[in-house]
Formats: structure tokens, C-alpha cells, sequence
């Protein structure tokens, strides 16, 4: 592609920019940061920005030590430096930043497309504050659009499959040709449901035998950082 006075120009792909706008979140959400603190580390893209972010803030004197809401942020971060704990024995977080899939006006959130919620939602229930971080695409009118991921029980999968297709469209979530293991080696259905009711879908949805967590974030999100075309915004509960 070529400018009016002949010189190239490279385009930025979409995937680029939106790239660029979960660092601004998650740089933005580092103010949130306090020496001292125990911090809960989200998982995918965007998380892994904040857990480079930390590192960097690490490496110029700030102590923090850190629990993980998967073991590939577990890892990610223990590589780069960070104080990773384990959070079988931590019954309190300071901060929590995480990702999400769609995050609303009012803060609330879907999560889990990482397959990480059930342990994100354990994270952040235990967390005294959750910041969300997101591009703008994930910034929503009305959740819904994106899928509900819900953790399953694999001896249970097919019941809670045809118990879910009352609302929703099951989709049992593959890898390789093979159902999808989250971290504690359960399966997931992403469910679209017709039209989410988000606070009675999420309730009826841990009412399931079998069904031992979903993404659907509709209290624990206190703030979030949007980023869109280079501007954060902070959302407020
Ligand atoms: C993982 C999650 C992620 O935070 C969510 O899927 C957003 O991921 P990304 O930042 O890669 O778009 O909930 O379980």
C-alpha cells in the first residue's frame, strides 16, 4: 500500500492494535498496584500482559507476591522472575487483574473462552479488589454475544448437556480432535444462550449437579480498564 507522496505504508493489522490496547489496559491497571500486595494473576492475552508489566515493576523494587489462575500464568510468571504462591494455601488476595471475554458498563463480565474460570472465580472471590482489563472489542451493551463457558464434571458431561440445551446450545469444547481438559481436568460447554438472563442463568446454572463453575462474573469485577484506539477508560461498579 502506497501514501499520496509514493512512500509505503505498512497497515496495522486489527489483531495488532488490539494488542496494543491490552498492554495500555493492563499498564493502566498497574497504578492499581501497591507494594506489598498479594496479587492474583489472570489468565490469557491480556493477563499476560499485566504479569510482564508486574515483572517489569518487579525488576525496579517492588515487592509483590503473586497467586495464579492457571498454571500457564503460573509458569509465565515464575519465568519471568515473580513470586508465584501456591493458592491451596492463601485465603486472602489484595488484587486480582484479570482478562474477559465481554465486560459490561455496570462491570459485569463473561470469562472462561482460556478455559481458566473456575479457578479465575475462586481467585477473585478470594480477592479483597478484581480489576478487569480489555481491548475495546470485549466492552459490551448487553452481555451475551460471547458464549458462557461452564466447567463440567466428565462423568456428569452429558447429562448436564442435555439438562443445559433447555436454554442454551451446548458445545462441548475440543482440542486436537479430543474434549478440552481445563487445569483440573474437567471438561467445558460453551453455551449461547438464546437470550442471557446473565443473574437467573447464572443461578440456575449452579444449580446443575455436575456443573462445578461458569464464566459468568456478575459481582466480583469492581473496575475495569478498557483500552480503544490508544484511550483507557476506567469503568466503575
Ligand atoms: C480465561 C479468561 C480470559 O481472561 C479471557 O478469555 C480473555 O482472554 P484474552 O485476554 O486472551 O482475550 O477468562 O479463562
Amino acid at each position: 500500500m502506497f501514501r499520496g507522496d509514493g512512500r509505503a505504508v505498512v497497515p496495522i493489522s486489527a489483531s495488532m492494535a488490539a494488542d496494543d490496547d491490552k498492554r495500555l489496559a493492563a499498564e493502566a491497571a498497574m497504578a492499581e498496584v501497591v507494594d506489598g500486595m498479594l496479587v492474583g494473576l489472570g489468565t490469557g492475552s491480556t493477563a499476560a500482559h499485566a504479569i510482564r508489566a508486574l515483572a517489569r515493576r518487579a525488576g525496579d523494587g517492588l515487592r509483590i507476591d503473586c497467586v495464579a489462575t492457571s498454571e500457564t500464568s503460573a509458569a509465565l510468571a515464575r519465568g519471568l522472575g515473580l513470586s508465584v504462591r501456591d493458592f491451596a494455601a492463601v485465603a486472602s488476595v489484595d488484587l486480582t487483574i484479570d482478562g474477559a471475554d465481554e465486560i459490561d458498563g455496570g462491570c459485569r463480565a463473561i470469562k472462561g473462552a482460556g478455559g481458566a474460570m473456575l479457578r479465575e472465580k475462586c481467585v477473585a472471590a478470594a480477592s479483597r479488589r478484581m480489576v478487569v482489563i480489555a481491548d475495546g472489542s470485549k466492552w459490551v451493551d448487553r452481555l451475551g454475544g460471547a458464549p458462557v463457558p461452564v466447567e463440567v464434571l466428565p462423568f456428569a458431561h452429558s447429562f448436564v448437556a442435555r439438562v443445559l440445551e433447555q436454554r442454551a446450545m451446548p458445545v462441548l469444547r475440543m482440542v486436537d480432535k479430543a474434549p478440552y481438559l481445563t487445569d483440573q481436568r474437567n471438561v467445558v460447554l460453551d453455551c449461547r444462550f438464546a437470550g442471557l438472563d446473565p443473574a437467573a442463568d447464572a443461578t440456575w446454572l449452579q444449580s446443575i449437579p455436575g456443573v462445578l463453575g461458569h464464566g459468568l462474573f456478575l459481582s466480583e469485577v469492581a473496575a475495569a480498564y478498557v483500552a480503544e484506539h490508544g484511550n483507557v477508560t476506567r469503568l466503575e461498579r
